[in-house]
């Protein structure tokens, strides 16, 4: 017991949802105990029941539903627990949405950075993770390193709410040299956990390609439009660096563990997380029929707006200072993708009720 209480409590915010909730079961894996808060907008707190039973450790992980909008509700999640470290996932993350709400987005996002920020401060917390986009990169040449230039090419608020937190995260560790900040570029989290009880449950019609081709073959939709077939390209569709949500998740936790070792005053580093891969959209189409045996009925349409036609990353930065490397390929991205949609076809909303009801529903053994 003495030892439980002596493990350190990290605040993951934004932790139900699908980069959070894998994000937390590295983190208790690891040892970590795991507050997490999250206002269930896109998210699921049978997510984190799950998590809890995948880790065999429930009682490492504390839900609390709070906005972090809500200033006095991030303050008084400080007070629970002495949090040694803040992930702030929490954020509004489609960009088509952002182009039509782009109030909310910067409210929403920015808003609740500095709710963390400030009460980081108040209670001594002095190490922060964020949740950042290669949409900083917007139209820099790809393959994007770290030191690439950012924030010319941003085509919506979305991409800009990401590139203003970074800027703010910056400069707060530079006014404040216990301030440790470490920026996390993702690329294309995409996959599941091998068990197939945790993934990505996007609420109606998904923007992101993986989750619609899931759909696709699971028999929810009936085909997929592929956005532009005209690039310059070896297929003609567009080419991004998928990474598996496990790795990317694991990637936290390398990152936690680097920053919680740092001494230097006013630490601020920035992390592509990606597998330095590019992958086509008809790559993606194809995985997705290996892994399920069953076919993806596909037109090609016009270009997205907004797309770019490649976008990957360069990694060996992360290799190299965090010890960290993605591992799974493409292939297991689709596989445990499908695992998670076949189990779960309705995601986890239909899944819970089913179970409750005690027929295991979508459930699959
Ligand atoms: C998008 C966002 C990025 C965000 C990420 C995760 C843009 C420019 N970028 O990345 O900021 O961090 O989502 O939320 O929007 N595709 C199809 N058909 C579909 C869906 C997608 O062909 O039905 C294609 C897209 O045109 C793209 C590729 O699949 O070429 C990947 O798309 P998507 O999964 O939406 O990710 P990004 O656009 O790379």
């Amino acid at each position: 017991m003495a030892d439980e209480a002596a493990k350190p409590w990290v605040l993951c915010d934004g932790g139900a949802g699908f980069i959070g909730s894998h994000t937390v079961l590295e983190l208790v894996n690891a040892g970590f105990q795991v507050l997490v808060a999250d206002n269930l907008v896109n998210s699921s707190e049978e997510a984190l029941r799950r998590v809890g039973e995948l880790t065999g450790k429930p009682e490492a992980i504390e839900f609390v539903r709070a906005d972090m909008r809500d200033a006095a509700a991030v303050s008084a999640l400080f007070e629970r627990h002495p949090i040694s470290a803040v992930i702030h996932f929490a954020a509004l993350k489609a960009v088509g949405e952002s182009v039509s709400k782009p109030l909310d987005y910067y409210e929403n996002n920015l808003g609740s950075l500095f709710n963390v920020l400030r009460a980081m401060k108040t209670h001594g917390c002095r190490r922060i993770i964020f949740s950042s986009s290669a949409t900083v990169y917007g139209s820099a040449v790809p393959p994007f390193t770290e030191e690439s230039l950012v924030g010319v090419g941003i085509t919506n608020p979305y991409g800009w709410t990401k590139f203003m937190a970074e800027q703010i995260l910056r400069d707060a560790a530079l006014a404040d040299p216990e301030l440790g900040v470490v920026l996390l570029r993702y690329f294309n989290p995409v996959g599941a956990h091998e068990s197939g009880r945790i993934g990505e449950d996007p609420q109606g019609m998904p923007n992101n390609l993986m989750p619609y081709v899931l759909q696709v073959a699971v028999g929810r939709r009936p085909h997929l439009t592929v956005h532009g077939g005209d690039y310059a390209t070896p297929d003609g569709t567009a080419l991004r660096d998928y990474i598996h949500v496990v790795d990317l998740a694991k990637g936290h936790v390398a990152a936690l563990q680097w920053i919680e070792r740092q001494t230097e005053p006013g630490c601020c580093e920035t992390f592509n997380l990606g597998t330095g891969t590019s992958t086509s959209v008809l790559d993606v189409v194809r995985g997705v029929e290996r892994a399920s045996g069953r076919p993806v009925p596909y037109v090609v349409g016009p270009r997205r707006p907004g797309d770019l036609e490649t976008c990957f990353a360069k990694v060996d930065k992360a290799e190299r200072v965090l010890g960290w490397k993605a591992e799974r390929d493409l292939d297991a991205m689709c596989a445990d993708g499908w695992r998670w949609q076949m189990l779960n076809p309705m995601g986890f909303h239909a899944a819970k009720e089913a179970e409750e009801a005690g027929g295991g529903g979508g459930e699959g053994k």
